[in-house]
């Protein structure tokens, strides 16, 4: 008896091995040193791992294209470990895949992106230092279900944080400055961007729509707790980018996006405008897209605090209102759109134009609703064999090209007329673009798509219509 007891234990703590063993085949730390890639600690890695980087500085871009990976900087005695561009790289991580999470490290002197997503659902990025970094700072492009939270992010190009077509995303307590646009939440649904510090950029929030992309909507939206002040830096953008055109001194923009509340922020020596509301209309380089909405609806401003806004407004926001209010130094909400359905919650407590249609807010608060992100992880989006070309274009190409605008490259109907009926020839351009235009910066290469997913996309980019 006592024997088959022994036995008995004996067994089970095999047993008990085996699992742990079998657990750790199952999620792997990975260690990167100085002097190692992070790259191939990526190649190595499978489903559940963490790559842990060491302090130190590393000279390469990372491309995750895998599932539910973990890239986590060791932090230790205040070293970080640091991905640094030179200004020769474009990238510094770039994931495909869904389940990714990225924290903990320092990003600097990239030229193009310093995370993007492309089309990688669950995503999480958090506790990143992102400067000067280039186009984009944080930039998930049609992804579903993610989460960017305690970054800090500056001189950046374009957006320091960039929400494009995707779902479910909350942007929550990051500091972003000295950029062009602090957060943009743009053709995206079910966004929340909460308790973020936006100063001293030259556009603080933006939720909007740019027409010619493949997803055309952008609603369901809440700005709240943020402190957004004096966002009057000078726009660097690229000229004749969408971004060029924003204003410097503007705190909130809603363009054309739908059911945005927007509560309990502070909103402070914004000198063009405090919040500001608009069409597709107002920007008379955007030209509409025929599935595109073009007005801001059901705007819903609850209650803000709003101070020194406006004090360099446009003319035609200020001189009526001077002529009411004589001694009046600033305004604080303008609405030059056609929108309909906008609500205030309290209209007299701001210096506001354009909110005559605007009746009085049933809805007093959001804080019922705590996260758009979602309790389980969704399933990672599925391509089908004829659909690659697309998946790719949706997921890294709309991020720079629209329909006929002016993103960061050039409008896809100007690739048209350039390419059609050689996609081989296009597919060849992206894997080693040369410097073509003067007045655009470089196309970064694509040579990390396979060379037919490259042909694929080429093929899909001559077809789209709008
Ligand atoms: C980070 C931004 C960015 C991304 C992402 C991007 N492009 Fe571009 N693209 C550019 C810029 C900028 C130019 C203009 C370069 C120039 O004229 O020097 C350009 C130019 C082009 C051209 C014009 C080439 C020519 O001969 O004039 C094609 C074709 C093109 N891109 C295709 C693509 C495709 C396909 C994808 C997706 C796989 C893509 N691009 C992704 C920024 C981007």
């Amino acid at each position: 008896m006592k024997r088959i007891c022994k036995e008995m234990l004996m067994l089970s703590s095999l047993l008990v091995g085996a699992l742990l063993v079998n657990a750790g085949a199952r999620a792997a730390d990975i260690i990167v040193k100085p002097g190692q890639a992070i790259q191939d600690a990526v190649t190595r890695a499978k489903a559940g791992d963490t790559i842990l980087v060491e302090p130190g500085i590393y000279k390469e871009t990372v491309y995750i294209d895998k599932d539910d990976i973990t890239l986590r900087g060791v932090i230790r005695a205040s070293q970080w470990p640091t991905l640094e561009g030179e200004k020769i790289r474009n990238d510094a991580v770039l994931y495909s895949g869904s389940g990714i999470t990225v924290e903990n490290l320092k990003i600097v002197n990239y030229k193009g992106n310093g995370i993007m997503g492309q089309a990688g659902n669950n995503f999480v990025i958090r506790n990143n230092w992102i400067i000067d970094a280039g186009i984009y700072g944080i930039f998930p492009e049609f992804g579903k279900n993610g989460l960017i939270e305690h970054n800090v992010l500056s001189g950046i190009e374009d957006a320091a944080i960039y929400v494009g077509m995707c779902d479910n995303v909350d942007v929550l307590h990051n500091e972003v400055f000295d950029s062009v646009a602090g957060i943009e939440i743009e053709n995206s649904r079910h966004q929340i961007v909460d308790g973020n510090y936006v100063h001293d950029n030259t556009g603080g929030i933006l939720a909007f729509i740019t027409p010619g992309l493949p997803i055309k909507t952008a609603y369901d939206i809440i700005i709240r707790n943020n402190f957004v002040v004096n966002n009057n830096h000078v726009n660097f953008a690229i000229p004749g980018s969408i971004v060029s055109f924003v204003s410097k001194g503007t705190g909130i923009t809603i363009m054309a996006a739908d059911d945005v509340v927007v509560e309990n922020n502070i909103i402070t020596d914004n000198e063009f405008i405090g919040i500001g509301i608009a069409g597709l209309e107002f920007i008379s380089a955007v030209r509409s897209d025929p599935d595109s909405e073009p007005n801001a609806d059901r705007v819903q401003i609850l209650n803000n605090l709003m101070w020194n806004n406006g004090t360099n407004a446009l003319p035609q926001v200020m001189e009526p209102l001077k002529a009411a209010m004589p001694g009046i130094k600033g305004v604080d909400i303008a609405n030059l759109g056609q929108g309909k359905g906008g609500c205030i919650l309290e209209k007299d407590r701001y210096v506001s134009v354009g909110l005559d249609n605007y009746s009085k807010c049933e809805l007093t608060s959001t804080a019922d609703t705590l996260t758009y992100t979602l309790a389980e992880p969704v399933p990672v989006r599925q391509i089908a064999a004829g659909e690659k070309g697309k998946a790719a274009y949706f997921g890294i190409c709309a991020g720079c090209h629209a329909y006929s605008v002016k993103m960061i490259g050039p409008p896809t109907v100007v690739v048209k007329a350039l390419y059609q009926g050689r996609p081989e020839a296009l597919a060849e351009y992206i894997a080693n673009p040369v410097k073509k235009r003067p007045d655009y910066p470089e196309m970064p290469p694509q040579n990390y798509i396979s060379a037919e997913v490259r042909l694929e996309v080429a093929k899909y980019m001559l077809s789209v219509e709008k």
